[in-house]
């Protein structure tokens, strides 16, 4: 797929787009940065986006549309039932997945709600390479309980393991056997493993997972938010998969699992959320959930626009040429950050940078939240907005003690065709300066705490006076320069 440049110094991704429409950035002074993050309560999520120069807090929603994406918005079919729209979006999944049956979600955990209420009873577990928070919280509010069997490679931060995603297939016969299949609700394959890095999950272990599940009757379930990265590197990465067309992995997938779901914000580079299966059994026990919780089954809580640009969107997760870019910027800027010394996490994966906190921030303790504690550095060293994906986005235990994340994250989400070369290179000069001051960065503490989610609107201060001398340093630093 790559370009080859003349000069083998000048090698760079190469994107196979151009901008046509433009959103005027701002990038604040560093006493604004600085006022705004405390009065965001030192949480990324509460920042406006108008005093974020680099927003690469998700790349969920938020992914550049296509030319064809924007002209297939303007002939949506506006109607509550059997909305043209609807059949142009099955059309598409049938393209992409084969599948005939499709429930519409209003995004990616609305699926996740309704797979849980059809299929999670109190006792249950639900076995899978690794939680996503909506995922986990859905299935505990049922009185369900979340396993994971993400090979311990998976957590090894720094490795050349190409497949960290991949499930450590001897625990998942054994947690079948354990808690019986009876009390196995299904087991989730989490393609593109969002909290561990956006790690990759083999063709083959998701196969062999399935199988797995049908030898002992349990329901295979595929998470394909992020299939979309993980389709890219199982064709880079894996040897089966080096000469099948895009098409074909995605058939062979839907082929073998029993249920897929996605977020539509993420696959197909729209909005939304699907729910999709060959089998009409599995799509009538879930059906009733969608006009209770979402709307009627031809939109499901979806804007008819937004249906009509996943339909074309989802096509284009079939190009290789559109499907590279994300992981390729990702590459680039990791391999920027592990030359400069930063801790990252390696091999590069989808969804974005993943920086490691423990080893950046070793003093600061799992309770004072250091992945979160960075992502404030970040955004008044150069107005970045990351994602913390640590111990704050945890669930604490039901008695009300933390649990330790296993990987102290902060995320540097790489949204599609949105940002330019320079643009990942100043976040990777940012991203240095503040690893090169990071004696100077202290821990956070809670001062309103949100019982569930709270990483999402949970607001934080600094313990000291930590964010003032880092803003200092900057001036000293860098002068007048924003
Ligand atoms: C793997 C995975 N599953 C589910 C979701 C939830 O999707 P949504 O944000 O559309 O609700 C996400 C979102 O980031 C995700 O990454």
């Amino acid at each position: 797929m790559e370009v080859k440049f003349y000069q083998p110094e000048n090698q760079v991704p190469l994107e196979m787009h151009k901008v046509r429409v433009v959103q005027k950035l701002s990038l604040l002074p560093v006493e604004e940065r600085l006022k705004r993050i405390q009065q965001a309560g030192n949480n990324t999520f509460l920042l406006q986006n108008k005093d974020v120069y680099m927003d690469m807090i998700t790349d969920s929603g938020v992914n550049a549309m296509s030319d064809e994406q924007v002209a297939a918005m303007s002939i949506a079919d506006d109607a509550y039932a059997g909305s043209e729209t609807f059949n142009r979006v099955k059309a598409a999944i049938k393209q992409v997945f084969g599948t005939d049956y499709v429930l519409p979600a209003h995004q990616g955990r609305a699926a996740e709600n309704i797979l849980a209420e059809a299929y999670v009873k109190p006792g249950m577990v639900a076995l899978m390479n690794f939680h996503f928070t909506t995922t986990k919280a859905h299935i505990t509010r049922l009185g369900g309980e979340v396993v994971e069997l993400v090979d311990k490679k998976g957590l090894i931060p720094q490795s050349k393991d190409p497949f960290k995603g991949n499930f450590n297939l001897r625990a998942l016969k054994k947690a079948i056997e354990t808690y019986g299949p009876e009390k196995v609700a299904f087991v989730r394959v989490e393609a593109g493993t969002n909290l561990i890095g956006g790690q990759p999950v083999s063709l083959e272990n998701m196969l062999a997972v399935s199988d797995i599940c049908h030898d002992y009757g349990v329901k295979s379930v595929l998470d394909a938010s992020l299939l979309q990265d993980n389709v890219y590197f199982m064709k880079m990465r894996e040897a089966q998969c080096k000469y099948m067309s895009t098409r074909e992995i995605y058939h062979i997938l839907a082929n073998k699992m029993d249920i897929i779901y996605f977020s539509g914000r993420k696959l197909g580079f729209s909005r939304g959320g699907i729910i999709t299966s060959h089998n009409k059994k599995y799509i009538n026990e879930m059906m009733g959930f969608v006009p209770l919780y979402e709307g009627f089954l031809t939109y499901g809580g979806m804007e008819v626009r937004s249906m009509e640009a996943m339909a074309v969107g989802l096509l284009e997760s079939l190009d290789m040429e559109y499907i590279s870019q994300g992981p390729e910027f990702i590459a680039y800027l990791v391999n920027e950050l592990d030359q400069y010394g930063v801790p990252v996490i390696k091999p590069a994966g989808g969804l974005g940078a993943h920086l490691n906190c423990s080893e950046i921030l070793p003093d600061i303790p799992h309770d004072q939240y250091p992945a979160a504690a960075l992502a404030a550095a970040l955004y008044i060293a150069g107005g970045i907005r990351g994602m913390e994906r640590g111990t704050l986005s945890e669930q604490r235990e039901p008695d009300g003690t933390e649990r330790f994340a296993e990987l102290e994250l902060l995320r540097l989400a790489m949204p599609r065709r949105v940002f330019t070369l320079s643009q990942v290179k100043y976040c990777a000069d940012r991203v240095k300066w503040t690893y090169d001051n990071r004696h100077l960065i202290g821990g956070l503490e809670w001062v309103e705490e949100p019982k569930v989610l709270r990483f999402f609107f949970g607001r934080l201060k600094e313990i000291g006076y930590w964010q003032e001398d880092l803003a200092a340093k900057f001036r000293q630093d860098f002068g007048d320069s924003l």
